[in-house]
């Protein structure tokens, strides 16, 4: 099987199971994942290229947040591989990752088993970094309704989980960067995912410090 043909083949699949959805979860991000994962795989050694670029992918061909069923993406996944005639192995190994690496899970799972699906976890958490990872945070809090910010600030506060405490019933979209977004960094696996992560944390300080200046109307 020409394992070329087999990466564009699931390329089209995920473009037209996922479109043009507006809340970050589209295909653009399974490409974009793509693309991120494949440049880290080129810069860590001994990496399955193969299994980084199907799972990539594939890895959110169907979001848990949107379906109720939290298996159906690695069902549809290892369907569709199958029919493409990629290997038990391969396809094993790709519904794997699927299932381990969100970030919403990750407090109670194990560390990752595999080179593979740490680069596309990797790959996954840095597209919401930087100036993508801002736009889809606002994406996301604009379809939930959220506000973009409350102006007391954190660091008003002894701590962020004070800071939380006090304006739990305000969940903005700026609130996001300090529970998850400038947290990423931290969290990567790769050495190339950390110095590509290094750049996007730098970026979306600088934007926090150019908003705040605006708010306030300093600049
Ligand atoms: P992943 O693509 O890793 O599965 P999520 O499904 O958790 O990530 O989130 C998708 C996108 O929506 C990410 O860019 C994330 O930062 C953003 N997002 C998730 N929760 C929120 C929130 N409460 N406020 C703003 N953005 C959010
Ligand atoms: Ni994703």
């Amino acid at each position: 099987m020409d394992r070329e043909l087999v990466v564009r083949k699931t390329a089209d699949f995920v473009r037209q199971k996922l479109g043009g959805e507006g809340t970050g979860h589209d295909m653009w991000h399974a490409q974009r994942v793509h693309e991120t994962a494949v440049s880290i795989a080129k810069g860590e050694k001994g990496a399955d290229l193969y299994v980084v670029q199907l799972a990539s992918l594939l890895h959110d061909i169907a979001d848990h947040k949107f379906t109720k069923d939290d298996k159906a993406g690695q069902r549809m996944a290892e369907a569709f591989l199958k029919k493409q005639g990629v290997d038990d192995k391969t396809v094993a190994h790709v519904s794997y990752i699927i299932n381990n690496i969100s970030f919403s899970g990750a407090a109670e799972k194990p560390k990752l088993k595999t080179k593979e699906a740490m680069i596309v976890q990797d790959a996954d958490r840095l597209d919401a970094m930087g100036a993508i990872g801002i736009a889809r945070a606002f994406a996301y809090g604009g379809y939930k309704g959220r506000t973009l910010h409350n102006p007391v600030k954190p660091s008003d506060y002894g701590s962020f989980a004070d800071y939380k405490k006090a304006n739990a019933l305000d969940a903005t979209t700026i609130n996001h960067f300090y529970e998850k977004l400038l947290l990423l960094k931290g969290k990567m696996n790769t050495e190339t995912g950390r110095k590509i992560a290094a750049d996007r944390h730098t970026f979306m300080e600088d934007y926090l410090d150019q908003f705040y200046a605006e708010w306030d109307g300093r600049k």
